[in-house]
């Protein structure tokens, strides 16, 4: 039996998770949901419970909607903290992250267990508090083949973004990409670009871009100005993938506690992050294209306030639905 572990997590994370639990109810697929994030440190002092984390290995896929409260901020024990430790944990170290709007179609593929947010951090004797990005040659080029077939099944052009010009893990990023496409992707077309100057390109001209390979930390913040040019983050999904076992599936937005609580989320990132999952986790392919139609159908019929409207998080969700019995998927 098919089933997927969902983490609904903190803030506006349950609002838009039940929107999705509507979408397996209705598709029938199993599903049981854990502690995780904030709630799991407030109940029980831990962000990744072990029965969480055993759970995400026995699924099939995880779903998980976001984590983070305003009154753990700076702790030293942090939702984000079981955050980084399922994706290390289950091994997902390659991030695609889509950004579509008429005219845009960019993939981000962000390596997603290494760099910055996992290197060796602490506070020295002087009192200098400090954190240090490294890269293994296999950890780039995992990722960087990752980028490559993506790119391969889409435009056909992949842009590698780094910092060659100041950083030492930059050096060996330009290498390792390179070599590889030389050696394995020829028919790729390959262009490196530095991270400063590439988010400008995000924000001039997203329609010139195709599929996007970069580190941990320039890929987190490339792909929320991405989501920023194709309508805002209450739009954009994501997949974390490993070379096996289950997958994340993820909005790229966090856990909004601005607008928790109101039941105004718009949970399309979500629904679109379960219409991942249906492909990439479980192979259900029609199931997955209808559901991303039908989130754009309900998002046409139904916009919540951060898209300029009026409707709730469950208007949407009662959208996604009718959409789907009219295609008869259900
Ligand atoms: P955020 O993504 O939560 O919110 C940024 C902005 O986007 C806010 O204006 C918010 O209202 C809006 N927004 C986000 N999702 C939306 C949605 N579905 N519908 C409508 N509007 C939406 O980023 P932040 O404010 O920087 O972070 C808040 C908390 O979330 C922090 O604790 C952070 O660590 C955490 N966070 C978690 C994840 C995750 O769980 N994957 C990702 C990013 C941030
Ligand atoms: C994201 C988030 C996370 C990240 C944080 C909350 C750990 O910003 O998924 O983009 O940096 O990966
Ligand atoms: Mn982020």
């Amino acid at each position: 039996m098919t089933h997927v572990a969902v983490l609904p997590g903190d803030g506006i994370g349950p609002e838009v998770a039940a929107e999705a639990i509507r979408v397996l109810d209705a598709l029938g697929i199993g599903h049981s949901e854990h502690a995780f994030g904030g709630n799991a440190i407030l109940a029980q002092g831990d962000p990744l419970p072990a029965e969480t984390l055993a759970a995400c290995r026995e699924a099939d896929a995880v779903l998980l909607a976001a984590v983070g409260l305003p009154e753990l901020e700076g702790e030293a024990v942090r939702p984000e903290q079981g955050l980084l430790g399922l994706r290390k944990e289950l091994g997902v170290y390659a991030n695609l992250r889509p950004a579509r709007a008429p005219g845009i179609d960019m993939m981000i593929v962000r390596e997603l267990v290494g760099g910055l947010y996992f290197g060796a951090k602490g506070t020295r004797d002087d009192g200098t508090w400090f954190d240090t990005c490294e890269y293994s040659r296999p950890e780039v080029e995992r990722i960087a083949r990752r980028g490559f077939e993506v790119a391969a099944e889409r435009g056909g052009r992949l842009t590698s973004v780094d910092k060659v010009n100041v950083m030492h893990t930059s050096r060996l990023w330009r290498d390792v990409v390179s070599e590889l496409g030389a050696r394995s992707y020829p028919e790729v077309l390959l262009e490196h670009a530095l991270v400063d100057s590439f988010a400008m390109t995000i924000v001039q001209s997203p329609q010139t871009i195709d599929t996007v390979v970069t580190e941990n930390t320039f890929g987190d913040i490339l792909s929320d100005v991405a989501a920023a040019v194709t309508g805002g983050l209450g739009l954009a999904a994501s997949a974390s993938l490993g070379d096996e076992g289950p997958g994340i599936f993820e909005p790229v937005h966090g856990s909004a506690p601005q607008i928790a609580g109101r039941g105004i989320a718009n949970p399309a990132a979500m629904l679109r992050s379960l219409a991942l999952l249906l492909s990439h986790g479980l192979g259900r392919f029609d199931e997955a294209a209808a559901l991303e139609k039908a989130v754009d159908t309900a998002l046409a019929e139904a916009p919540t306030p951060d898209l300029g409207g009026t409707s709730t998080t469950s208007d949407v969700g009662d959208a996604v639905l009718r959409a789907l019995e009219a295609a008869r998927t259900l």
